[in-house]
């Protein structure tokens, strides 16, 4: 069952001085479903058009064509918006409460009292990993706990589907392990997820599908078993011994050769092991240049482009 499902949404804003104003398409046609129990992770470089479709699915900004499916209904029924939680960008809370009576407020908002709130308040606070500071101002907190601070008062009302804008932006390596922990226990849970986000390393471990957005366009959406299985996408950098690559010296083949090694197209790595080995010559280390995510992203944006400078050349 799809929790989400974009018709062919297009967003066109007027920008410019009054007078010299013009519309700018800011997000075009875009199709995609998000199915219940996946984490979907919308990639795309800063200025994509991300939050724009966040805020259009939240019905924060109207569409200027298509429609929005949410959780079978609109996103204009109360019922429908109760069941969705939502991490804003740059969340602000406000610094001078503590952490619990953040939540307590926001699970009040839901109609939570009493001991079902308490005991509400608390199962978050275990799964954001922030019992031990529950009491502290909020003023004190990290960029990390503030972040999960804000998953926590999103997740207060069981939402059958959490969408979040750029949740690990701005993290250090602690905050950030701490926070994909909490995503991978969402998944294991089986939470429906719809985040955004330019970091490519955030989406590798949590999600289940990707879509990636350029210049307000989806290039493509793919499972990420299969984005991590691209392997022939990848540059691979093989290091050589000085001797070794001294012989190679003068191979006509299409590899870059540098000082202590060469470079090579992924589909070109068994070809160039073999021929390698026949010689018995032995890499001392190979290595990929990049993840598969990011050869795969690149690839999509650079075939869009090619196909864009054919149209207009023909
Ligand atoms: N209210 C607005 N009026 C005009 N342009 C806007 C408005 N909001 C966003 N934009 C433009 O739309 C583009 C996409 O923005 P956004 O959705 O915030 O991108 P992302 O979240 O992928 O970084 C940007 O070029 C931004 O400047
Ligand atoms: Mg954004």
């Amino acid at each position: 069952m799809p929790a989400l499902i974009l018709d062919n949404i297009s967003k066109t804003f007027w920008t410019g001085v009054y007078g010299f104003q013009k519309q700018k398409k800011i997000i075009e046609n875009i199709n995609l479903k998000v199915f219940e129990n996946e984490v979907f992770g919308l990639i795309g470089l800063n200025g994509a058009g991300k939050t724009t479709t966040i805020k259009i699915i939240l019905g924060l900004l109207k569409p200027t064509t298509g429609h929005c499916t949410i959780l079978n209904g609109s996103v204009e029924n109360r019922q429908i918006r109760n069941q969705i939680g939502y991490l804003p960008e740059a969340p602000y809370f406000s610094r001078q409460h503590s952490g619990r009576e953040l939540l307590n407020f926001f699970g009040s908002l839901y109609e939570l009292t009493g001991k079902k709130l308490r005991n509400r308040v608390d199962e978050i606070l275990d799964v954001v990993q922030m019992r031990h500071a529950a009491s502290e101002k909020i003023f004190t907190y990290s960029k990390g706990m503030l972040q999960r601070i804000g998953i926590g008062q999103a997740l207060i009302a069981h939402p059958k589907l959490l969408i979040c804008d750029e949740p690990m932006s701005g993290l250090d390596p602690v905050g950030y392990k701490e926070m994909r922990d909490i995503f991978l226990e969402l998944k294991h849970r089986g939470t429906t997820v719809f985040l955004n986000t330019h970091d490519l390393n955030e989406v590798e471990r949590i999600c289940d599908r990707i879509g990636i957005i350029y210049k307000g366009r989806l290039l493509k959406t793919e499972e990420m078993s299969h984005v991590l299985g691209s392997t022939h996408l990848l540059k691979y950098w093989i290091e050589l011994d000085q001797m070794d690559f001294e012989q190679i010296q003068n191979w006509p083949v299409p590899w870059i050769k540098n000082q202590d090694g060469i470079q090579i197209e992924g589909d070109q790595l068994p070809e160039a092991l073999n021929r390698l080995a026949s010689q018995k010559i032995y890499p001392k280390s190979i290595r990929p240049l990049s993840s598969t995510l990011e050869a795969f992203f690149l690839k999509a944006i650079q075939d869009f482009n090619e196909a864009k400078d054919h149209e207009k050349h023909f």
